[in-house]
């Protein structure tokens, strides 16, 4: 695409996200959709998969961006394929690095090279169901309740603040993939949702918390009820 210099300057105030995935890239196409609407904040100016086969680099390079392949599994420790990942990250420059179902443990370095900047999306109302296998794990424990959350990344697996959940109601004919299903259509909206919060500088994270419009969020984060699409926190 050829840029006017009107447009190239539009493009040179949007917010550098970098996406980081594994496989599908369900919530990379969200985020991408999202880019196409004029009220969108940010771009998303590469895409690095630690897998090569991962479907959301198709989805990339139909949108025209950079699409990166960095296998784990040729390094030898985790800290050495984190520090390539970092270098990969930063020649892309970016204000805010973005987890979409990126599946590594990251290590404290990688953390806090990006500390304040780096998102991930979960699909459980954290703190409940770190890990894997979330749907299934909140029906075995009878939840009335399941969901999505958004939270800026620690140190700990899956942990971090948390910014915005989506919440569903579990339903008595619920499996494991209409669970998933439900779940998926929040995370789609949520996340670029946030994403473009954090691109308007409308969300910050500092020792008192997160602010969202210089008020400070409740330290569970915003819940909102996917059913009536209300907001309580
Ligand atoms: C999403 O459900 C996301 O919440 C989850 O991986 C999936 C990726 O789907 N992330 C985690 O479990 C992180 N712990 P996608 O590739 O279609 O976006």
């Amino acid at each position: 695409m050829k840029l006017t210099p009107a447009s190239a300057d539009a493009q040179n105030h949007l917010c550098r996200v970098v996406v980081l995935i594994s496989g599908n890239g369900s919530n990379l196409q969200a985020l991408l959709d999202r880019c196409a609407e004029q009220t969108c904040s940010y771009q998303v100016v590469a895409v690095i998969s630690n897998r090569a086969d991962a479907f959301g680099l198709q989805r990339a390079a139909q949108a025209g961006i950079a699409g990166l392949t960095l296998n784990h599994q040729r390094f030898d420790s985790r800290e050495a394929f984190d520090k390539e990942l970092m270098r990969l990250i930063d020649k892309y420059d970016p204000q805010l690095v973005v987890l979409a179902g990126f599946m590594r443990i990251l290590s404290p370095a990688f953390v806090r090279h990006y500390s304040g900047r780096l998102l991930n999306i979960h699909p459980s109302l954290l703190p409940a169901y770190k890990g894997t296998n979330t749907h299934q794990r909140a029906l075995d424990a009878g939840d009335a309740e399941h969901g999505v959350s958004v939270h800026f990344v620690t140190e700990e697996l899956d942990g971090g603040p948390v910014i915005l959940q989506a919440v569903i109601p579990v339903k008595p004919a619920d499996n494991k993939e209409s669970l998933a299903a439900r779940v998926a259509i929040e995370e789609h909206r949520i996340y670029p949702e946030v994403v473009n919060w954090f691109a308007n500088k409308r969300l910050l994270i500092d020792d008192k918390g997160i602010s969202l419009d210089g008020k400070l969020l409740p330290s569970g984060g915003i819940r909102q009820h996917a059913a009536n699409g209300s907001c309580r926190s």
